[in-house]
């Protein structure tokens, strides 16, 4: 497969165009198609059988496209059907789960008081279960499911700062968070709430998310197998251009794609993709 194939990026809707941001800072050269399920979202509210159906289905797609590895731009659908879909296909697949372990590492062996906020369906799975089994017995862990947080990305009402507020209150008011050490952001559409849970949280408490760490990974397994995107400054040692000629930087395309008929979600992809607001 050529290193110029794309890599296949999905979610259940606009989470995950917070990892094709990271990804995008990071290995600018590389083409992305981002696939983005929002006629199906919210999947945390699904049942695992549903959830693996659309999975599948969007899978074959991104591979239809040549995709040369795919990410699972979600911690819910990679709970609900990481392994089977490695069991299906040859390609490098990378998911994500809520960064308990970075939050935990924080602490320095000091134990840590944590809050997980993530969908009620990656909160019950058995692969949280046995993340959480890891550092139980030497920190004080919560669950707290935020479903709404999803909901509100998808009707485009980010920029809704009394909703955002009072939802925020509605998930986080009954915590003693003065004495909470991390937030764990452990859905990748929580990522855009970060500014608001900046202002909500007192500033002893750290915001945690594993975008970096998925994007890490996947520049870790492209690069073992020899397929990182050919650096375009190789190109340009080897062309001849004439005297005094502007070179444009070359990066990578992101192709972006929506199940939603709604072209408005494409839309709010791109918006999301572009805007400096929410890192
Ligand atoms: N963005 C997804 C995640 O990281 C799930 C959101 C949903 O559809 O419920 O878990």
């Amino acid at each position: 497969m050529s290193n110029s194939a794309p890599i296949g990026v999905f979610d259940s809707g606009m989470g995950g165009i917070s990892v094709v941001r990271q990804i995008r800072a990071d290995m600018p050269d590389e083409n992305i198609v981002f696939y983005g399920d929002s006629a199906h979202a919210p999947y945390g509210l699904k049942s695992v059988e549903e959830i693996r159906g659309y999975c599948f289905a969007i899978v074959d797609r991104l591979l239809d496209m040549g995709a040369k590895a795919i990410v699972i731009a979600c911690n819910t659908a990679t709970s609900a059907c990481v392994n089977d879909l490695r069991e299906r296909y040859s390609v490098p697949i990378i998911g994500m789960e809520p960064a308990l372990k970075v939050a935990c590492d924080r602490g320095n062996g000091t134990p840590q008081h944590v809050i997980v906020a993530a969908t009620p369906l990656t909160l019950r799975e058995r692969k949280f279960a046995r993340l959480m089994a890891r550092f139980q017995n030497a920190h004080d862990i919560e669950k707290q499911p935020c479903p709404d947080l999803v909901t509100i990305v998808e009707s485009g009402q980010l920029e809704d700062r009394d909703l955002v507020m009072r939802t925020l209150h509605k998930y986080f008011d009954h915590y003693d968070l003065e004495h909470v050490d991390s937030v764990v952001l452990g859905c990748t559409h929580f990522i855009f709430y970060r500014s608001y849970f900046r202002e909500f949280l007192p500033s002893n408490v750290a915001i945690v998310d594993g975008n970096e760490g998925t994007s890490r990974h996947l520049h870790v397994v492209l690069e073992s197998l020899g397929q990182l995107a050919p650096d375009p400054d190789d190109d340009k040692e080897n062309a001849s251009e004439p005297a005094g000629s502007a070179v444009q930087p070359k990066h990578g395309n992101v192709t972006l794609l929506n199940s939603s008929p709604d072209s408005k979600m494409v839309e709010l992809e791109r918006y999301l993709l572009d805007t400096p607001l929410y890192r």
